[in-house]
């Protein structure tokens, strides 16, 4: 067993990582940024730059563990309502987190995608992204997922619009629509749908995220805001995963 993957689990018993069930596919909701700024009486936009931080060593974390596919909820189709400066302050994160970072994640085999409708966001915001998917395109070592102005409902009416206008022009037929199908309609066309599910911060719903590809993701829930969640805590969310007995509803 490689030391790596061998870590203490509440500073007493060392637990060990199982180097072969490293989730193929982490999805995060990245919770708790406004409300760990507020117990520490500062704005809420000092809780997303903390959260920043927080993805800077989660992205490292799963890359040296192995993990394939991580995807982040960065922004919803209803985060939309919240107050115009957060907004701003939110795409600016963004904007910086892209500028700063993409060659370094480009060096470290990090290929980006996004997830979502980004046509809405400030166009400085949408070339950045462009080129942090382009430069990273080539990479194979871990894909990393940007959900933004994504929603799981949006998503599916947008498949359903897809497959409408492909049987139309009679591209496909009516036998061909399947589950096979309509994953190929959907903005993650062609990964594994997530194994695991992370939601920190203390709220149990998935808040319209991948509800298509969740059907058997395990779920692992914490009360640690995102701005505090470090990568023990990411292993600890593994080591859970690695010891559910999953049966995607047959028997063993
Ligand atoms: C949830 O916390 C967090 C968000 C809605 C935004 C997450 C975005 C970032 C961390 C920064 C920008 C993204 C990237 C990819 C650089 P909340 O505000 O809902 O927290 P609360 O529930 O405590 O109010």
């Amino acid at each position: 067993m490689l030391d790596i993957f061998k870590f203490k689990k509440d500073s007493q018993k060392e637990f060990v990582l199982d180097i072969n069930k490293i989730p193929a596919h982490i999805a995060i909701i990245m919770d708790g940024n406004g409300r760990w700024a507020k117990k520490r009486k500062l704005p809420r936009s000092m809780g997303h730059k903390a959260g920043v931080e927080t993805i800077r060593k989660i992205v490292k974390e799963s890359k040296r563990l192995g993990v394939g596919y991580l995807t982040l909820y960065a922004f919803s189709t209803e985060n939309w309502k919240r107050p115009k400066d957060e907004l701003s302050t939110l795409m600016q994160l963004l904007v910086l987190y892209l500028k700063k970072e993409v060659d370094e994640l480009n060096k470290n085999g990090v290929k980006i995608n996004v997830l979502g409708d980004i046509s809405k966001f400030p166009i400085e915001c949408q070339n950045e992204l462009k080129r942090a998917v382009k430069i990273t395109s080539e990479n194979v070592d871990i894909n990393l997922n940007l959900a933004l102005n994504y929603g799981g409902r949006d998503e599916l009416v947008r498949a359903v619009k897809l497959i409408a206008n492909d049987l139309e022009k009679q591209k496909i037929k009516n036998e061909d629509i399947n589950e096979e199908l309509i994953s190929n309609y959907i903005y993650t066309k062609g990964m594994p749908d997530p194994d695991l599910i992370i939601r920190p911060s203390g709220e149990k719903r998935l808040s319209n995220f991948l509800l298509w590809q969740c059907a058997y993701s395990e779920f692992w829930y914490s009360d640690i805001a995102w701005p505090d969640f470090t990568k023990e805590d990411l292993q600890k969310a593994i080591f859970d995963y690695q010891n559910r007995d999953r049966r995607f509803g047959g028997i063993k």
